[in-house]
């Protein structure tokens, strides 16, 4: 098995600039970006234009995206010694990691994270994919890339919603750990580097005790996501896009009733969780009134078997001790529900 990933994290781009020279000094270089990053982050690293640039966010997660992406190498004469640098939040990263893949069985791959999400999250721990007939990630595969270059810098001319959006994974990783947040930073572009990396080494530890998903402590990382990814796939049917750490903040809110009505999380542990995504998580009004296509769109969450019995979610213990997932009715999924709608006021 490949090592679980190797990742820097730079102060400022300077550095960043100087270790991409020396990356690609000797070895091709194909950049890879989506628009909103070619026009933000691209000059700031001194690369003028990019070999390959797809749609931003998440239009670039398609089966047409990953088509352009397979001619658009072949267009360059790519082959497997040459590197692909690619730019991008963690939906562009997730595509170009998927046509690295699989372009000629395999190509030099190196990920420039630009978003707080892709930071703390989507540039880690090698799962690549598209999102497949409705259904989020539907298609995909495990493939690490040679480096993660983060550079907190490229946040600065992130949207608001997209930060809080990845402080919607942060949000994941103090429930999965237990570290805490100031009240007063939630959702702003103060990131201190040493959460960053409390997040990333996390992930980076439980990708390696079970690196390809299989039901070990990986599964840990699916915390607030079946039912998280069920919204965010529920909001894109409807041509809504919800951003998804915004739907991940809502399904650990519904998750952790779940866990609650298994007599696992305290309840003044749930309070907590439920008060911050009120207080912090709630500019954007997460669809949660149609119950029938949730519980379809939760059966269809790939990362956990589902069965004839129920929908896999991850528990909570406690805020810090995550437990394997445990299978739930679409009874109960419409309590989790309900209690999210009670307490939100939506
Ligand atoms: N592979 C994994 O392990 C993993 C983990 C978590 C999430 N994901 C995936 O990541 C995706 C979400 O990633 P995301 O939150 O980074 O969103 P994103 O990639 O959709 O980017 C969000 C928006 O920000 C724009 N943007 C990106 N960087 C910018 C910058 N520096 N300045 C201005 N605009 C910028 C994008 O164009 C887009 O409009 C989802 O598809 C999710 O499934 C993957």
């Amino acid at each position: 098995m490949e090592s679980p990933l190797r990742y820097t994290l730079f102060e400022d781009l300077d550095e960043l600039r100087t270790r991409l020279r020396s990356l690609t000094s000797g070895r091709r270089a194909i950049w890879v970006t989506e628009s909103n990053c070619a026009d933000h982050c691209l000059d700031r690293i001194g690369i003028a234009s990019a070999g390959i640039v797809l749609p931003p966010g998440e239009e670039a997660k398609t089966a047409e995206q990953l088509i352009r992406l397979w001619s658009g190498l072949t267009d360059l004469g790519a082959t497997r010694g040459d590197l692909m640098i690619a730019i991008g939040g963690g939906a562009l990263l997730d595509v170009a990691g998927l046509s690295a893949a699989t372009y000629k069985r395999g190509m030099g791959l190196v990920y420039v994270p630009t978003t707080l999400l892709a930071d703390v999250d989507a540039s880690i721990g090698g799962k690549t994919a598209i999102d497949f007939e409705g259904v989020k990630n539907g298609v995909g595969t495990f493939y690490t890339p040679e480096e993660v270059l983060i550079a907190p810098a490229f946040l600065s001319t992130l949207p608001e919603l997209e930060l809080l959006s990845g402080w919607g994974e942060i949000l994941k990783y103090s429930m999965l750990t237990g570290f805490s947040v100031d009240e007063d930073l939630w959702g702003t572009a103060e990131v201190a580097p040493s959460l960053i990396r409390r997040c990333i080494d996390y992930k980076i530890e439980v990708v390696a005790s079970d690196p390809l998903d299989k039901g070990g402590r990986r599964q840990f990382l699916n915390l607030g996501h079946t039912l998280g990814h069920a919204l965010e796939a529920l909001h894109l049917s409807k041509g809504e896009p919800v951003p998804h750490g915004i739907a991940v903040a809502a399904g650990l809110v519904m998750e952790g009733y779940l866990s609650l009505r298994r007599d696992r999380l305290p309840q003044e542990d749930l309070m907590r969780l439920a008060r911050v995504v009120r207080d912090h998580f709630s500019p954007v009004s997460v669809l949660c009134t149609e119950y029938e296509q949730i519980h379809t769109l939760a059966r269809q969450d790939k990362k956990l078997r589902s069965t004839e019995e129920g929908v896999p979610v991850v528990m909570l213990d406690r805020i810090g001790k995550p437990a394997p997932a445990e299978l739930f009715t679409p009874k109960e999924l419409d309590e989790a529900i309900d209690f999210y709608r009670d307490f939100m006021q939506i």
